[in-house]
């Protein structure tokens, strides 16, 4: 497992027009990235299909926001994944925080979601994370691993290679988030690459675990060093695109001279 995924969740923040104009430009910069990234955008569902047609032809892959789990039906309301499938998205992100505190979103309704996204052969990018209360309580392991379990319910070994995890703690992402420890993040993603081995034996050790939360231009290196971190969600400090620019830019160099290191 070597390629690094970064992107990023614009939440209810940018309308269509917003939208094109951020992705012709990520197209651009993807275009001169030479490493071994795989960039994702996830924009609100309005622009999904106008942004396809951007994406289409470049190697950016394009997820939603949420989703229901039924094909259709009198959902009012509601997007069905046969919907998603239609517009050709590649990954769909389940189980955001933000989904699970305003929305009531539960694990196993996330888990149902995960089954209706292999379905449809897009790739379900499953957000878990404990909140603060957790965290003092001392059960963020046990919060995760239940949530990890839950979410991932009757997935095979063979449906696991599609799998992207998320470890956002409630704690660190947006406005009043507090960026995490470098090393609380290395503690956790361990304990998480430990649980899906037991899942999913060899497949657990290669299904991609991204690291969210407040990510930004002075921390995001010493995130990304660490061994069990696979890849970066990134919320703010993205959905400007020359602010996200810089961050790939900074990363690019830093990948250059890890390999050239290791030469
Ligand atoms: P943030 O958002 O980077 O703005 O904290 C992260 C997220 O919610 O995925």
């Amino acid at each position: 497992m070597n390629k690094i995924w970064i992107g990023t969740n614009w939440k209810m923040t940018k309308t269509i027009a917003e939208g094109i104009d951020f992705t012709k430009e990520l197209k651009k910069i993807s275009n001169a990235i030479t490493s071994d990234l795989q960039l994702f955008i996830i924009p609100s569902h309005t622009s999904l299909v106008p942004i396809k047609e951007l994406t289409t032809s470049s190697d950016i892959f394009l997820g939603a926001q949420n989703m229901h789990w039924e094909d259709s039906g009198a959902y009012t309301g509601e997007i069905s994944p046969r919907m998603l499938a239609e517009i050709g998205i590649d990954m769909i992100e389940l189980g955001h925080s933000e989904r699970r505190q305003y929305f009531n979103e539960t694990d196993a309704a996330i888990n149902k979601k995960v089954h209706a996204a292999l379905k449809y052969s897009m790739k379900p990018l499953i957000c878990i994370g404990e909140n603060i209360e957790q965290k003092k309580q001392q059960i963020s392991k046990e919060t995760l691993a239940a949530q990890l379990k839950v979410c991932l319910q009757g997935v095979s070994m063979e449906q696991a290679k599609e799998v992207l995890i998320a470890y956002e703690p409630v704690w660190a992402i947006g406005e009043q988030g507090v960026p995490a420890d470098a090393g609380y993040v290395a503690n956790i993603h361990d304990f998480l690459r430990h649980t899906l081995e037991v899942l999913f034996a060899e497949v657990g050790r290669d299904i991609p675990i991204l690291y969210g939360g407040s990510v930004n231009h002075d921390n995001f290196l010493e995130y990304i060093d660490l061994e069990n971190v696979n890849g970066l969600f990134i919320g703010r400090a993205a959905w400007n695109i020359d602010s996200f620019q810089e961050i790939l830019k900074k990363l690019e160099l830093h990948l250059e001279s890890e390999a050239s290191q290791v030469l």
